[in-house]
């Protein structure tokens, strides 16, 4: 018979090694490498080319079986998911704690009961009265769900075998539930993956939306286990700065529709509230143009969000090695950018400390938005305020060239319509420019010489 081999996973980031170390390889965290049970193990038949049985073929246009969503009544949220619950999916919803996963669950739970249908909530870090206190301040104390508070998945499965499959089933959170046919302390890689199977198997034979909390590690994976994400439909991420009122909801993978969409959401004194219309939100709304403030006319799905990008640049007198810090944007391309403005343009920041913000809490991950990073960099450098009403999209190249973006005509339409007058972007954008003043920036360098005039 086949040696098993050992192997260990991190609990942290799920990374797999065949031998124990302090410290996992990939994400570097100590005393995270936990024996793995393994996974398979042989039988005697290693021909599996019968004995089985038959399966059905269907034509793709087999008329019935259509999906129907269901609202979660918080139509932000349904546009996150691209119109609502899908019945029998499953959905990881990640974010760092203390974000309002647990709110916007119970809310979305709350009107989903409302509205007739069977809930369960289920919470493995709450007692049921503290969701209950939670229920009544945000205005659903009557609301019908059916709330329990467990973290036994067999005491879970076995309540819910036993009555009608509900509409919606949240268990929050994956890391607080466990298995008895599985080793190991809740939370860790084993227990999270078969908890999950589980609970993913009953939404599927019954046909129940069943939505997983997970919580985010430090470096913003969701926790331990990536492997989650391979096994649900639709992952999404709730985001934002716990300082800041705005959060954001984003579909990072989904069988059932498209990612591009977000959801915003405001956290108020009675909950999260929606945000219709979030285009002007993430404006610090100064009237007197700053140094060091580039606008970036964002498309989040089908909708434009104005968002302003905020540098700080710091001269050093002595020799310490300069600070660089990002909050919103990735450091990486933060470094890349710097680099190019310094090999192309001349510019320089090797002596400087570099700060960048992207206000309101958002995170910023268009690729277009390297140029009105770039000029706040610039911006902040020159200590001169870009010009007035202006807004800035294109994707730096390392050549410095600055390349064309997707829906350039859109965004600039609807920087125009809330009021901004000039902008600014690459030469080719394919699109009608409309409404607003529009220059080309065929390089780099045309940015730097229109922020600081040659003399
Ligand atoms: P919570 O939903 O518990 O976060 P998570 O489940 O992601 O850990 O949200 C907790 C935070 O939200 C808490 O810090 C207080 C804040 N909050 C409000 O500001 N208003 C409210 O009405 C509620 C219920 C929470
Ligand atoms: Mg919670």
């Amino acid at each position: 018979m086949a040696k098993t081999k050992r192997r260990y996973i991190c609990q942290a980031c799920g990374a797999v090694s065949h031998r124990w170390q302090g410290q996992c390889a990939d994400c570097a965290e100590w005393n995270t490498l936990v024996e793995d049970t393994p996974a398979s193990v042989f039988s005697q038949k290693h021909d599996l080319s019968s004995g089985g049985r038959k399966i059905e073929f269907v034509a793709l246009d087999t008329p019935g079986e259509t999906l129907e969503r269901r609202s979660t009544g918080l139509a932000e949220f349904d546009r996150a998911l691209g119109g609502g619950l899908v019945p029998g999916s499953a959905i990881l919803m990640g974010g760092d704690p203390g974000i309002g996963k647990s709110t916007l669950l119970l809310q979305a739970s709350a009107a989903i009961a409302d509205a007739g249908q069977d809930v369960v909530y289920v919470s493995g870090e709450e007692a049921s009265a503290q969701v209950r206190m939670r229920a009544a301040r945000l205005g659903h104390k009557d609301a019908p769900i059916r709330l329990a508070s467990a973290t036994s998945v067999r005491d879970i499965l076995t309540t819910l075998n036993a009555m009608a499959p509900p509409a919606l089933l949240v268990i929050d959170s994956i890391q607080t539930m466990h298995s008895d046919t599985i080793e190991g302390a809740p939370g860790t890689v084993s227990q999270v993956r078969g908890c999950a199977f589980e609970l993913i198997r009953y939404a599927k034979e019954s046909g129940v939306a069943l939505i997983l909390v997970g919580h985010v590690t430090k470096d913003g994976n969701i926790a331990g286990p990536r492997v989650l994400e391979h096994m649900v439909d639709v992952v999404m991420s709730f985001e934002g700065e716990r300082s800041h009122q705005y959060r954001i909801l984003r579909a990072l993978k989904n069988r059932f529709g498209a990612v591009d969409e977000i959801g915003v959401f405001a956290m108020a004194g009675q909950g999260l509230e929606e945000v219709a219309n979030p285009s002007l939100l993430f404006l610090s709304g100064q009237d007197q143009p700053v140094a060091g403030s580039a606008i970036f006319p964002a498309i989040e799905g089908t909708r434009p969000v104005l968002i302003e990008i905020q540098a700080l640049i710091v001269r050093l007198q002595s020799g310490a090695t300069p600070r660089r810090a990002v909050v919103g944007w990735d450091s990486g391309r933060l470094a890349m950018l710097l680099a190019v403005l310094e090999s192309r343009c001349g510019l320089n920041f090797s002596t400087a400390e570099v700060y960048l913000n992207v206000s309101g809490g958002y995170r910023l991950q268009d690729p277009a938005a390297d140029l009105a990073v770039a000029a706040a960099l610039v911006s902040a450098l020159a200590d001169r305020p870009l010009i007035k009403k202006s807004v800035w999209i294109g994707e730096v190249s390392l050549a410095g060239e600055i390349r064309p973006v997707a829906h350039a005509g859109l965004r600039m339409r609807e920087a125009a319509k809330l009021g901004f007058e000039h902008g600014f972007g690459p030469s080719d954008t394919g699109q009608d420019i409309s409404g607003i003043t529009y220059e080309n920036l065929s390089g780099l360098f045309k940015l730097v010489d229109r922020i600081v005039p040659s003399s």
